[in-house]
C-alpha cells in the first residue's frame, strides 16, 4: 500500500508526520492556545485561585478525570486485531495505557483534597452547570464514532494539551507552597503525572493517527478529525470559561457593586 504511513523520524516531531497531519495540527493550534494559556492556571500558578473557582473546576473535571479509562475501553472495542498495522497498533497501545489510568482518578480526589475541596463533595455533588461539556463530548465521540475520531478527540488532543497546562501548575513554587506541606507530596501527584515532560502518550497516538489514516486520506476525512480534535479543545475552553462564571455569581452582591 502506497500511502501507508510509518513514522520517519523523531516520535516527539511534527514533522515526522504526513504533511496533512501537520497542517491539521497547526490549524487547531489557536484552539489549543486557547486552553494552555487559561486564565486559571495562571490563578493556580499565583497561588491566587479562590476556593469557589476551585471547587468549580475539580468538580466540573472529575467526569473526565473519572470516564478517561471508559472512553479508551470505548475505543479499544472498534479495534480488530490483524485488519491494518493501524488497528494492532491502536490496540496493543489501549491496552497499556488503560492499566496506566487506573490510579489517575484517586489521585485527582488527592489533589481535590489538599486544594481544599473534599473528595466527599467531588464524588457526590452535582458539577456546575457547562463545566462538563468536555466529558460529555469526549463520552459520544469514544462511543459513536470511529476508532480514529475518538483517539484524536480523547487521547491526542485532551490528553496532549492537559500536559501542558499540568506541567505549568506543576512547576509553580507558589502554587506548591500553597497547599499543606504534610500532604503536598500527594496533593501534586497528578499534576506530576500528567506534567508534559516525558509523557508521549499525545504523540504516540499521533502516530496511531496516523496509522489508521494513511499517508494520503481522503480530505473529508482529515477535515473530519481535525473538527474532532478542535471541538475537544474548545469544550475544555468553555469549560474553564464556566468555572469563572460560577465563581462571580458567589461573589456577595455589595462586592459586586465596590
Ligand atoms: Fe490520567
Amino acid at each position: 500500500m502506497a500511502d501507508k504511513f510509518k513514522l520517519n523520524g523523531s516520535l516527539t516531531k511534527l514533522s515526522s508526520y504526513p504533511q496533512w497531519a501537520q497542517t491539521m495540527v497547526e490549524s487547531c493550534e489557536p484552539s489549543r492556545k486557547r486552553v494552555r494559556d487559561h486564565a486559571v492556571w495562571d490563578m493556580m500558578c499565583d497561588a491566587t485561585i479562590d476556593n469557589h473557582t476551585m471547587r468549580n473546576f475539580m468538580l466540573g473535571t472529575w467526569p473526565l478525570i473519572e470516564r478517561f479509562p471508559s472512553y479508551m475501553a470505548n475505543s479499544l472495542m472498534k479495534t480488530r486485531y490483524g485488519r491494518s498495522p493501524g488497528d494492532d497498533l491502536a490496540r496493543r497501545w489501549l491496552v497499556r495505557n488503560i492499566r496506566v489510568e487506573q490510579n489517575h482518578a484517586e489521585y485527582w480526589l488527592d489533589w481535590a483534597d489538599g486544594a481544599g475541596v473534599d473528595r466527599q463533595d467531588v464524588l457526590t455533588s452535582t458539577p456546575p452547570q457547562g463545566t462538563q461539556l468536555a466529558a460529555d463530548w469526549c463520552e459520544e465521540v469514544c462511543e459513536s464514532d470511529s476508532l480514529v475520531a475518538g483517539m484524536a478527540a480523547t487521547n491526542y488532543a485532551i490528553e496532549g494539551v492537559t500536559g501542558e497546562w499540568s506541567q505549568k501548575v506543576y512547576e509553580s513554587a507558589a502554587y506548591a507552597a500553597s497547599v499543606s506541606p504534610s500532604g503536598r507530596k500527594a496533593t501534586l501527584r497528578w499534576l506530576q503525572m500528567h506534567a508534559a515532560y516525558d509523557d508521549t502518550h499525545p504523540w504516540e497516538a499521533l502516530e496511531i493517527i496516523c496509522a489508521l489514516m494513511g499517508n494520503a486520506p481522503d480530505p473529508g476525512e482529515i477535515e473530519h478529525v481535525r473538527e474532532c480534535i478542535e471541538r475537544s479543545y474548545v469544550s475544555l475552553y468553555y469549560g474553564l470559561e464556566r468555572c469563572l462564571v460560577h465563581s462571580r455569581e458567589h461573589e456577595p452582591r455589595d462586592a459586586a457593586c465596590m
